[in-house]
């Protein structure tokens, strides 16, 4: 077995409407090794939040078809990509895909939570409205852990106290907590079982700014007390600067660049990438206005054949068009999709 604790091998994702088919990740490979923090990192329908859900295997089906790829958490495989039936009566076929499902599903109900744990932008979609934020905890320890009633609710308490919350606040309800709380018990209820895996989904944006800062700086001292592995999904290269060791620039459902900080940050190579950068703001210039990337990320239901940041890409050339390139290794670790960098 290797050493890896996630290995995510040419994955495709579609969401398949009536109308249209939408490719929100397009090919993606990348492996977390076990304590690492790997920051996934691009703008809004890049496809982040569907890669976290393809891993937990949460996408909602339908819409959502795994198309091609290989998940393996701690050397399982949990992608199902059967064949879809082509017509109504195609039993056979969506017999085998529905059996494969269960069979995942069933397999999934002992690595949530407790070897791998999401994470969510929206406290309140993660969060029960008519329970008590402490059985909630509880009841996550009491799932996964198979202890008594007593006693989940003791460690329930312990992780309120972890994470900066009085257990004498164990029976009150998600409304009588601020946001920044409510996150607070929301990365309780995950680290509740130490799993090996979290995935963050931008779990701070909602928050403001400087209750951003303390929760941030609480999910990194848990997870390194605990010696877990995070998939950090953001949209902010400050939060990936402070917390991750690698990162992955996503644009359209694609990996346009990887690697370690020092390469993403001190060597970007990718236009996109040295976009980003540049409509950060900086202390150092004297620049009055932000420069932002201009135009938008193609529509992902009619993507190009070609490089998919052609159109928005500062040093484009005609022979940009002729196929997608594929990402390349420019140095050790470092991978970029572009065949002009
Ligand atoms: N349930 C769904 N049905 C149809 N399209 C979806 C669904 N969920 C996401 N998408 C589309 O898939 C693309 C990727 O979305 P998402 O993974 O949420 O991106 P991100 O998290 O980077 O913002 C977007 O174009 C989005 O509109
Ligand atoms: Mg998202």
């Amino acid at each position: 077995m290797s050493d890896k604790l996630l290995e995510v091998r040419d994955l495709i994702v579609h969401y398949e409407t009536d109308e249209a088919v939408v490719e929100a990740v397009n090919n993606i490979s990348f492996d977390v090794s076990a304590g690492e923090t790997v920051g996934i990192v691009g703008e809004t329908g890049a496809g982040k939040t569907t890669v976290g859900l393809s891993i937990m295997g949460l996408l909602p089906k339908p819409p959502a078809h795994m198309i091609q790829g290989s998940i393996k958490l701690k050397g399982a495989e949990l992608a199902n990509t059967a064949p879809e039936p082509r017509n109504l009566l195609d039993f056979e076929v969506r017999g085998r895909r529905k059996r494969l499902d269960r069979r995942l599903e069933k397999q999934y109900r002992t690595i949530r939570g407790k070897t791998a744990a999401m994470m969510f932008q929206d406290p309140m979609t993660a969060l029960n409205p008519v329970m008590y934020v402490g059985d909630q905890i509880a009841e996550v320890i009491r799932i996964h852990e198979k202890v008594q009633g007593g006693e989940a609710v003791k460690r329930a308490c312990g992780m309120m106290e972890m994470v900066g919350i009085q257990a004498s606040r164990y029976k009150e309800y998600p409304h009588q907590f601020s946001g920044g709380m409510k996150q607070r018990v929301v990365i309780a209820m995950a680290l509740a079982c130490k799993p090996d895996l979290i995935i963050a989904d931008e779990p701070t944006t909602a928050l403001d700014v400087t209750i951003q800062a303390q929760v941030l700086q609480m999910i990194k001292e848990l997870q390194q007390q605990l010696g877990t592995a995070m998939i950090f999904i953001t949209h902010d290269f400050g939060i990936v600067a402070e917390i991750c060791d690698k990162c992955m620039v996503l644009y359209a459902g694609e990996i346009v660049e990887s690697g370690t900080l020092p390469h993403i940050f001190g060597n970007p190579k990718h236009p996109y990438t040295k976009g980003l950068f540049g409509s950060l703001p900086s202390l150092d210039t004297e620049s009055e206005r932000l420069l932002p990337i201009p135009g938008l990320m193609p529509n992902p239901m009619s993507l190009p054949v070609y490089c998919s940041f052609f159109a928005r890409c500062a040093s484009k050339q005609d022979s940009c068009m002729e196929g997608n390139p594929l990402l390349a290794e420019m140095e050790d670790g470092h991978l970029v999709k572009c065949g002009k960098a």
